[in-house]
């Protein structure tokens, strides 16, 4: 059966996380790995387990991760067990100086116990660098889950 990431976003209002999601979804689809690119607000847990990799991206409001993001790692903290291991990468849209978002994210995943494949990728502008960084976490994410045995 064919490999699947699942790229999960929540996005304020201008779309620029949307923007790294899906640069992350064509690293990942570059190396022959499905990606599915999801708001955080539709994605189901169920989805979220049934992918062989994952990628998490939120804006950084108040120096935090956005509130639907918090709110998913929240409800979904009594089942974080089922994606203990699941290869994972992660990012952040900022206006200013990213790290808090970075530190943040950083710290829930450690949590759910996910294995991250890339550092995480922090931007306040949406560059062709940055579109390269998040293109380079899918192909990461990508060339982890092609690893993966199939049960
Ligand atoms: C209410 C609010 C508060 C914000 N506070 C911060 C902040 O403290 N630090 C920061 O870097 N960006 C802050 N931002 C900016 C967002 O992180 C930034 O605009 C991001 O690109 C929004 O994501 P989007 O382009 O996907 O909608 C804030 C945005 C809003 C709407």
């Amino acid at each position: 059966m064919a490999k699947t990431t699942l790229i999960i976003y929540h996005t304020i209002r201008a779309g620029n996380t949307k923007r790294m999601a899906e640069a992350i979804a064509e690293g990942a689809s570059a190396e022959g790995v499905e990606a599915i690119v999801k708001s955080v607000k539709d994605v189901t847990w169920d989805e979220v387990v049934a992918a062989d990799g994952i990628a998490l991206g939120t804006p950084q409001p108040f120096s935090m991760l956005s509130g639907p993001m918090k709110t998913f790692f929240e409800d979904n903290w009594a089942d974080h067990e089922r994606i203990t291991g699941k290869p994972a990468v992660c990012f952040i849209k900022s206006s200013r100086d990213p790290s808090a978002g970075i530190a943040a994210i950083d710290k829930i995943v450690g949590y759910y116990g996910v294995k991250k494949v890339a550092d995480t990728v922090g931007a306040t502008e949406v560059t062709d660098a940055v579109i390269g960084a998040c293109r380079a976490a899918g192909k990461a994410l990508a060339l982890e889950v092609k690893q993966l045995q199939t049960v």
